[in-house]
């Protein structure tokens, strides 16, 4: 049998390695998948909900690393995981995504000279103040096989001197969790009486979430963008399920005040099929997440992401995002033309299928 480590950390980890792992399990071969969590991500809200919703086995192995400067954060698990990876000695390691822990493993296994595997490879944003710009391109640099999800990854990943051998097109694993759970989400009602949230919503509502550093970590954009959703907020219903980063920099910088709004519905972070089910029925959706670009192309739902730019161009050029980044009437008016025009309607990006994690398990069998 061929150990295979695949890592985890943080909360967007959760829905790309779930249908790895069933995958794993379904198509066993000569492969013995072996969970290994960092501990990036610990509250009940950004990590256990998720496993049992996921359906995903209890980690093998926990760092318990916790939170951090980047420095610090990164540091600590490539202290811990040195150590296990030394003894047990894997085949190889999987990574998957863009966060610290993803980094921080590639660069402990490929020192060591176990071969690195990356799902999701070949993104970029091309901002390098992005710090998942930065863990990108090195995971990329360090990985012996490179599964992508969309065809534009491919010339990034060569630019940068990539064997092409050694890239993958297999679409999207985080679609395959989406597509897997779809139907399992529940009504909005349901979703406001588990969180308790005592809003009464008939018609058409909103979703935002907001989480980057470049959009939360300074107490003026953050007042701004917040100021600009309020006002939004006006013509639309949002809700707002707040990343615990951001709930600790509203509080710092004083600015709750600005979300007293009735229109605006503040909630803990949503468990995964309650995010999911509210966005399925929204109007609109406005992020500076990743992963929800994705998912709401995928769902046909309309999406402004308060960004400069996007590492996954796909969901601009076939999907239903626009970039509007944070310039107030650049958010209105998109806001503006969702909700008078209904936005745009896009289509599911090529092999977004609900099959990635099958076709990248297949080629791990031939390969390992
Ligand atoms: C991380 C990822 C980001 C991803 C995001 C999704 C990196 C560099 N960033 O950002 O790419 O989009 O996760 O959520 O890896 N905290 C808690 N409870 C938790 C986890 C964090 O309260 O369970 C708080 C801590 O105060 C921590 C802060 O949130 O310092 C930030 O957490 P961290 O993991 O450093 O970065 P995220 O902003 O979550």
């Amino acid at each position: 049998m061929k150990k295979l480590y695949c890592i985890v950390g943080a909360r967007p980890n959760f829905m790309k390695i779930a249908p790895i792992m069933r995958a794993l399990r379904e198509q066993a071969g000569s492969i013995k998948p072996i969970l290994v969590h960092t501990g990036q991500h610990y509250d009940e809200a950004m990590n256990d909900t998720f496993f049992e919703q996921l359906g995903i086995p209890s980690p093998d192995i926990h760092l318990d690393v916790g939170s951090g400067t980047h420095a610090a954060q990164t540091a600590e698990i490539m202290k811990r995981f040195e150590p296990v990876i030394r003894r047990d000695q894997p085949d190889a390691i999987l990574v998957v995504g863009d966060v610290n822990s993803t980094i921080a493993c590639a660069l402990v296994a490929a020192k060591l000279g176990v071969r690195v595997i990356h799902v999701e490879a070949g993104l970029r944003s091309n901002d390098r103040s992005m710090p998942e710009e930065i863990n990108r391109i090195l995971t990329d640099q360090l990985s012996e096989m490179l599964f992508i999800t969309e065809r534009d990854a491919e010339q990034n990943l060569v630019r940068e001197g990539i064997d092409c051998n050694k890239i993958r097109f297999v679409g999207n694993v985080m679609i395959d969790t989406l597509l897997h759970n779809l139907e399992k989400t529940n009504i909005i009602t349901d979703i406001l009486m588990r969180n308790n949230i005592g809003a009464e919503i008939t018609g058409d509502y909103g979703v935002i979430t907001l989480h980057r550093p470049s959009n939360v970590d300074n107490a003026d954009v953050l007042g701004d963008l917040l100021k600009t959703l309020s006002d939004i907020s006006i013509n639309i219903p949002l809700f707002f399920p707040v990343h615990p980063r951001t709930a600790q920099k509203i509080k710092s910088a004083n600015l709750e005040y600005i979300l007293e709004s009735e229109n605006i519905i503040c909630t803990k972070p949503l468990a995964y099929l309650d995010l999911l089910g509210l966005m399925r029925k929204a109007r609109l959706v406005l992020t500076d997440s990743g992963g929800i670009q994705e998912e709401t192309t995928a769902l046909g739902i309309p999406c402004i992401t308060l960004r400069e730019n996007t590492e996954r161009p796909i969901t601009i050029t076939d999907g239903t995002n626009t970039l509007a980044g944070i310039d107030r009437q650049k958010i209105m008016a998109a806001a503006d033309d969702v909700i008078i025009n209904g936005g745009k309607i896009g289509r599911v990006p090529e092999l977004w299928d609900g099959h990635a994690a099958e076709r990248i398990v297949a080629e791990l069998n031939d390969w390992l």
